[in-house]
Formats: C-alpha cells, structure tokens, sequence
C-alpha cells in the first residue's frame, strides 16, 4: 500500500489555525493527527472539544486522534462525534483494552493502541487481531519537536513479525521526530503511516516537505 502522511496539528500556529488547516488541505497528507493530552497521563495539556470541533469544521481529510489521555472510555462517543474517523488509546492507559477497542469499532472509528517507547510490542499479542493501527512512539509522548528514539526501527520489524499472518492489513504508525532524515528507513522497515510535526511546521515550505514525505518510495532498492 502507498504510505500515509499524517501532519500534527500540535505543531500548527494556534492563532492561524484555519490558515494551517488549510495547508493540509491543500497539500498531498492524508490524515489530520491530532494530539489530545490531558496533563495526567502525559506532562503537558494541549486543546479538547472546542479546538478539535473547530478543527473538524476546515478539515477535508480525516482526523487521527491520538489520545494521551487517562480513562479514554468516557470520552469516546464524543470524539466521534467531533469528527475523528481513527481514535488511538495508549495501551499504558487501559484496563480493559479489549473492551475500549470494541466500543471505538461499535462507534463505527478505526481503532488504533499506542505504545510508549519503553512498552515491548508483545504485549499486543493477544489483541492484535482487533485493532486496525498500532501507534508506536517514537519519542516520549507529551512534546512536540522530541529526538527521535532509534530502537524503534527494531520495534517495527518486532510488530510486523507479530502481525504476520494474523492482521495483514495492520497501520502501523509511527508518532514523534519523523522526518526526511529517517522517513524512508521507517518505511523500508514496515512502517506504513508517519506522523509528522515538527517537520512540516518549521520546515520554510511546509507543502514541500509533506510532499517529499509523500513521494517517498520505499519499493526503490538501495545499493
Ligand atoms: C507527541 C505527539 C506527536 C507529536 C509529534 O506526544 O504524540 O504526535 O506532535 O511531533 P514531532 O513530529 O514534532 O515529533
Ligand atoms: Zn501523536
């Protein structure tokens, strides 16, 4: 499958927020990323309902909402109907992951489990069938701008062996300091969505540097 581009919109200019959704309109992306964190299950607030409404309003392509949020089950009807088309929950941040995955397909959502960096990918084993996108974090959640963790490339290749044979069609996303310099080795090594904030907001031509994350080809063999 083409990959995905997902810009972050915790990277975008607040006060030109309509400007900057625009952009992604305009541009080759394919999803809106949208960060929710409640200042509990990560160190840092970022927006809720209102902004992710508002975000809803301009936005053509879909909104991924990634949730750094404890409890995620109270909310999710909500985000739903807020317009996300893919809510992600941590795995670090469920109880009853089985049954919050569940109620995110009942809601009609792609539903996705996001792991921190230090959380091993077999944890998902017993419920990779279910889910239709695992998030792997790249950097600790919380920030945008973060260096990017390397053990990541051998989290990719762990997730794909995990998949193989059971959920062929799986997303999986990598979330936090993806850029030009390692876009095209996260995709050679399985990665199929990459999220990008920090590269495309400060880059001097944002549309440039989603475009370039697009026209990526992993298939080209590198001597
Ligand atoms: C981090 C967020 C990321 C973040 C990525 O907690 O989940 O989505 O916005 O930003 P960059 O690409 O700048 O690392
Ligand atoms: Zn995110």
């Amino acid at each position: 499958m083409n990959h995905i581009i997902a810009p972050s919109v915790l990277s975008a200019d607040f006060a030109n927020l309509e400007r900057d959704i625009t952009m992604i309109n305009q541009s080759e992306a394919d999803w809106f990323h949208i960060d929710i964190m409640d200042g509990v299950f990560v160190p840092n607030i970022s927006f809720g309902f209102p902004v992710l409404h508002a975000i809803n309003k301009h936005a053509s392509k879909p909104l991924d909402v990634h949730l750094m949020i404890v409890d995620p089950d109270r909310y999710l009807e909500e985000f739903k109907n807020a317009g996300a088309a893919n809510i992600t929950v941590h795995y670090e941040a469920c109880t009853h992951l089985h049954r919050t995955l569940s109620a995110i397909k009942d809601l009609g959502c792609r539903a996705g489990v996001a792991i921190n960096p230090h959380t091993l990918v077999n944890v998902l084993e017993d419920i990779i069938t279910e889910v239709d996108l695992v998030c792997l974090m790249s950097v600790n959640p919380g920030f945008g701008g973060q260096k990017f963790i390397e053990n990541t490339y051998s989290k990719i290749r762990a997730l794909k062996a995990l998949a193989a044979g059971r959920n062929d069609n799986l997303l999986i996303e990598i979330d936090g300091g993806v850029g030009s310099q390692n876009a095209l080795t996260l995709l050679k090594a399985g990665a199929n969505v990459l999220v990008a904030g920090n590269a495309v907001f400060a880059a001097a031509n944002p549309l440039l540097a989603i475009s370039e994350l697009k026209q990526l080809n992993s298939d080209i063999l590198t001597a």
